[in-house]
């Protein structure tokens, strides 16, 4: 089959679109013909080494944590699933991804894929649908009635936030630029700031929302600023840099990681199938494009590993100072916002 790979951490002139071995199913797992995978900011993170510690990686690896495709074989002990299945699911970042034709994936990540949308452009669900629910339901605990502000909704994270917010009835203060200003609305946001004409918090300078839902890379000032912002007893849930530990006032901050649920994924799943939440995907490419989309993220994730080790220090720190060109962006090869799908 052909798949992208890489053989060393590195830069995104690692990724290479090349012949690997279709893969077997294992006991408890299925193989799944890919129909898309998408991009995400872990991926890079994944590639340059930054988590090797924590994920070290077996190589050559195949990259893409989203899958959403059709099953072709089925393993010993697996009894839920059959050969046709449509499915979707969040892979195990230390495990072979969905960058590829064919991916053995664990029947416990997988969930029934909407029949309302493309195959394909399931994929774009997953890891920030899932990351966008934990936050909200999770983490931050979020009520009817309650108020929000949600920094950096023009994300794909952002979108499905804004949509969850405001059906579980909550009161939604977004940040948007031109390019999202109208899509985030349109998923039921009470109030938009754009965050390029004013910054978010001189804009609601001396209000207060029980939560913040920080999905925009900021270092630690822009984040206390955003704390500030956060009602006596309220949370401020980050899933780009962590918050200050200590806020006072109550303040809860927690810092997000988005993690696979085989139940949280049918249940957006679910949301889309009745035409409650709407999967936006920015642009769809195929496959053997991926190193070029890595490229064109590589300004933004260069920023966001800049941000983290800041915050973080420590091994991360350590990395970037010895291995800058993991993350470094080439020149002249643009920007990426918004969910890219990439099928086979
Ligand atoms: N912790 C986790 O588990 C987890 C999981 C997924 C993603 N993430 C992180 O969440 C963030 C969003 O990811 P994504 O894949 O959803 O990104 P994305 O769709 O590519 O989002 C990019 C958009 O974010 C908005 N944005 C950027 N900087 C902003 C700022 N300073 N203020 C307000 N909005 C800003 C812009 O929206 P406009 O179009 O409105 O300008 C931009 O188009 C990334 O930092 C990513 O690394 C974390």
């Amino acid at each position: 089959m052909m798949a992208v790979r890489y053989h060393s951490y590195g830069g995104s002139d690692v990724l290479v679109y090349e012949e690997a071995d279709r893969p077997v199913p294992g006991v408890g797992q299925v193989v799944v013909q890919v129909a898309g995978t998408s991009y995400n900011d872990a991926d890079s993170g994944l590639r340059a080494g930054l988590r090797q510690d924590m994920l070290p990686l077996a190589f050559p690896h195949i990259p893409g944590l989203d899958l959403a495709g059709v099953i072709t074989a089925v393993g010993e002990g697996v009894s839920d699933w059959s050969v046709g299945n449509a499915v979707v699911a969040l892979l195990p970042a230390d495990a072979p991804g969905a960058a590829a034709e064919y991916v053995a994936a664990s029947a416990e990540v997988l969930a029934t894929a909407p029949r309302t949308v493309e195959l394909a452009d399931a994929a774009a669900l997953p890891l920030v649908g899932l990351t966008a629910w934990q936050a909200l339901f999770e983490h931050a605990d979020l009520k009817s009635g309650q108020s929000i502000l949600i920094n950096g909704a023009g994300s794909a994270v952002g979108g499905y936030a804004v949509q969850l917010a405001a059906q579980a009835g909550a009161i939604v203060t977004a940040t948007a630029g031109a390019r999202s200003r109208d899509r985030v609305r349109s998923y039921g946001a009470d109030r938009i700031v754009d965050y390029a004409v004013t910054p978010v918090v001189q804009a609601l300078a001396g209000q207060h929302f029980d939560v913040v839902l920080q999905l925009a890379p900021a270092g630690p000032e822009e984040n206390a600023q955003l704390v500030d912002l956060v009602a006596d007893g309220g949370a401020f849930v980050s899933v780009t840099t962590p918050g200050p530990e200590d806020a006072g006032r109550g303040v809860r901050t927690v810092h997000v990681f988005g993690r696979s649920d085989a139940t949280q994924l049918a249940n957006l799943v679910a949301r889309v199938d009745a035409g409650e939440l709407a999967i936006e995907v920015a642009q769809r490419l195929p496959l053997a494009d991926l190193a070029t989309v890595h490229a064109r993220a590589a300004g933004r994730f260069a920023r966001i590993a800049e941000l983290a080790a800041q915050v973080e220090g420590g091994d991360l720190a350590e990395r970037l100072r010895a291995d800058p060109a993991a993350v470094r962006a080439p020149a002249a090869v643009g920007e990426l916002a918004g969910k890219t799908v990439l099928a086979p």
